[in-house]
């Protein structure tokens, strides 16, 4: 990526009210350090918060917080600034603009640009996480979203009242990222991208099931980047409690079984495979057609082996370029490098998983490897992770020697 992802963009920097306000002074230097222009308006609430002043040395802009500022209006009327932005982003976004702006309601200057501009709208969310998870404001951003606008976040972790979960905006250098991502290269532009993502759960009996830790996280965001990146997604879910990334085909399944016909359907008509899942290694030889009891004795249950979907993708003759996931809880790159090989595959992301890192973690850390390569990725959330994934799989395709599916 280059040092100014956002060259001369015009951007329109909407601040609502919310404690998180304060962090979008750090944003706009980041923006205008991206090569941004920026230009800010602050909700009648945020100035309860940050001060004009403090956007206008930071954006090298006069800020506006109201529509009938007559002054403001005298120098660049709200529908000139309108029409002058490229992007508004909305950082924080409380749980009041995003319900505003779903209904299309334009009762102050903010929202009334967001109804008068052509320029696409992103938004960072950051609330009290009871009020990110309510129904409403789940809705909210269910119809922001199908309406093409980007929801940067929320990240999860610590927020400023005494409890945890998704709600915090999510930091300026993440923002700042994410529009980027929305303003990069799409080096995937016409490329079919399949991914699977999430555990299996192999049933016992009606109640009961073997799975994993798998969150599906990594391979949402996979899904999610590629499509951000140009592609065609499709993506196959094992059972998840997850929204599907924008754009992105979404195909659920439940078990490895159905994980692979799913999966062998797509391969004909794609040209990378991400295999994310994580793949019940084994099911119970039969499954009980009604609750098994207890019988005071212990109890055998007969695995079978499941089938080896990756390894199954990469050993067909004419096969996308594969990558696959080796998770890992010790000798992490040893093994993996072994994976790669043993499933033939054109490249593996190796990670460590236990102790918190990994499947259920928002952030990770990935170490890919290739034959005759590596490249270490650093601790980063997964999206961010997830788009370095896919630029190091497009120079590997990139690659005249590989005989892949081009
Ligand atoms: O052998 P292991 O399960 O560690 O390999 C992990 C990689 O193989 C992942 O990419 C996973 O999606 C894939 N896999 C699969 N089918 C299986 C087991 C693993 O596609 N049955």
């Amino acid at each position: 990526m280059t040092s100014q992802p956002l060259a001369n963009l015009r951007i329109l920097l909407g601040v609502s009210g919310g404690i998180a306000a304060y962090k979008a002074a750090e944003l706009t230097r980041r923006l205008r350090d991206a090569g941004a222009d920026v230009q800010v308006v602050l909700t009648a609430n945020a100035t309860r918060f940050v001060g004009p002043l403090t956007f206008q040395a930071l954006s090298g802009h006069p800020v506006r917080a109201g529509l009938w500022d007559e002054a403001a209006e005298a120098a660049m009327g709200h529908i000139e600034l309108a029409r002058w932005a490229q992007r508004i982003l909305i950082a924080p976004a409380s749980a009041d603009v995003i319900a505003r702006l779903a209904h299309g309601i334009a009762d102050d200057l903010l929202t009334t640009l967001c109804l008068a501009s052509a320029a696409p709208l992103a938004v960072a969310p950051a609330m009290n996480l009871r009020m990110w998870a309510h129904a409403a404001t789940q809705a909210n951003v269910a119809m922001l979203r199908s309406r093409d606008v980007a929801v940067l976040g929320p990240a999860g972790g610590p927020m400023a009242e005494p409890e945890s979960g998704p709600g915090r905006l999510l930091e300026p250098h993440q923002i700042v990222a994410g529009l980027a991502a929305l303003h990069g290269p799409k080096p995937l532009t016409g490329l079919r991208v399949l991914v699977s993502a999430g555990p299996t759960c192999e049933d016992i009996d009606p109640v009961r099931f073997i799975g994993n830790r798998s969150s599906g996280r990594m391979g949402f965001a996979i899904a999610r980047a590629a499509a951000e990146q140009g592609a065609a997604v499709h993506l196959v879910a094992g059972p998840v409690h997850l929204p599907t990334p924008a754009g992105v085909v979404r195909e659920d399944v439940r078990n490895a079984r159905q994980m692979r016909d799913a999966v062998m359907q797509q391969i004909p008509q794609c040209d990378i495979f991400v295999a994310a899942a994580a793949v019940g290694d084994y099911r119970p030889a039969e499954v009980a057609a009604h609750k098994l009891k207890k019988t005071g004795k212990a109890l055998v249950l007969e695995l079978t082996e499941n089938p080896d979907i990756v390894a199954e993708v990469a050993a067909r003759k004419k096969k996308p370029f594969v990558a696959g996931f080796a998770a890992e809880t010790e000798r992490v790159e040893a093994r993996a490098r072994s994976k790669l090989e043993r499933k033939g595959l054109d490249l593996i992301a190796a990670n460590r998983v236990g102790n918190g890192t990994g499947f259920d973690a928002e952030d990770n850390e990935l170490t890919l490897l290739w034959s005759g390569g590596k490249e270490q990725l650093q601790r980063a959330d997964k999206l961010a992770l997830a788009h370095r994934l896919l630029e190091r799989i497009a120079a590997l395709r990139a690659k005249p020697a590989k005989a892949h599916r081009q």
